[in-house]
């Protein structure tokens, strides 16, 4: 099966709402495709009006992160049915940044996955090892543990419609990108876990992305790797070059 690929870009902690606007115009050309689906996954503050901003365009909008409680008491998070509601279709979840500074485990990012698709949104799931744990040689035992957590209870049909990221934490921000066998060879091995955990179908549907340290020059080689769907994109997704990965 052809699966679409998907290049998204997560502005993490950058761009405040009229910086966000402006992005938006500027790369409203160079982003326009009909092969890739193109999404931008903002701060919240960001969510209102970049949506407002790419109506009309092949632009689609996801949030960085959400909590799994449906309302309440939860001062400073906020909900599936908020993002629903904002015109949202996408949700980052388990990013490194937000495992390791604050501190989500795979029990709390399990909540999340099954809250998203509660509430009609699509999680991008993230997962990736450390340095250390590539240099140990752990790197597909660790993240089997990560996909068997997190999707613990999930069914063949939502991950059928779902992003899981790989993002080797060491290549995030770094400029050191994965070597395209390296990339391949963990996505590869995240198909495989899927076949297992499920079944063929469900492997061959999931769409599976790299991210860490994607650019204007590595994108093409890294996209035309079998198991290797599109991108998660940071730092260039904040800028022109972002058009030249969609269109890769
Ligand atoms: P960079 O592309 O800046 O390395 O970030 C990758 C990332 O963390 C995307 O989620």
């Amino acid at each position: 099966m052809a699966r679409r690929k998907i290049v998204a870009g997560n502005w993490k902690m950058n761009m405040t709402p009229s910086q966000a606007v402006a992005l938006c115009a500027e790369l409203k050309d160079l982003v326009k495709s009909d092969s890739v689906d193109v999404v931008y996954c903002v701060p919240a503050i960001d969510i209102v009006p970049v949506v407002e901003a790419v109506k009309g365009t092949n632009v689609k909008v996801g949030a960085e992160n959400m909590y799994f409680e449906e309302k309440g008491a939860y001062t400073g998070e906020i909900s599936a049915a908020m993002l629903k509601d904002a015109g949202v279709e996408f949700v980052i979840i388990g990013h490194s940044e937000r495992r390791d500074y604050f501190k989500e485990d795979d029990a709390l990012l399990n909540k999340k996955v099954a809250k998203a698709f509660e509430a009609g949104l699509t999680p991008i799931l993230c997962c990736g090892e450390t340095l250390e744990q590539r240099e140990m040689g752990v790197t597909m035992d660790w993240i089997r543990l990560q996909i068997k957590s997190d999707l613990a209870g999930i069914t063949a049909d939502q991950v059928k419609s779902m992003v899981i990221a790989y993002e080797p934490i060491w290549a995030i921000g770094t400029g050191k990108t994965a070597t395209t066998e390296q990339a391949e060879e963990v996505c590869k091995g995240i198909r495989e876990c899927i076949a297992e955990m499920y079944d063929a179908a469900t492997a061959d549907a999931v769409r599976i992305q790299y991210g860490g340290s994607v650019n204007a020059g590595n994108a093409a080689e890294l996209f035309a790797q079998p198991d290797i769907d599109g991108g998660l994109v940071g730092g260039a997704s904040l800028k022109a070059d972002f058009g030249k990965i969609v269109n890769y």
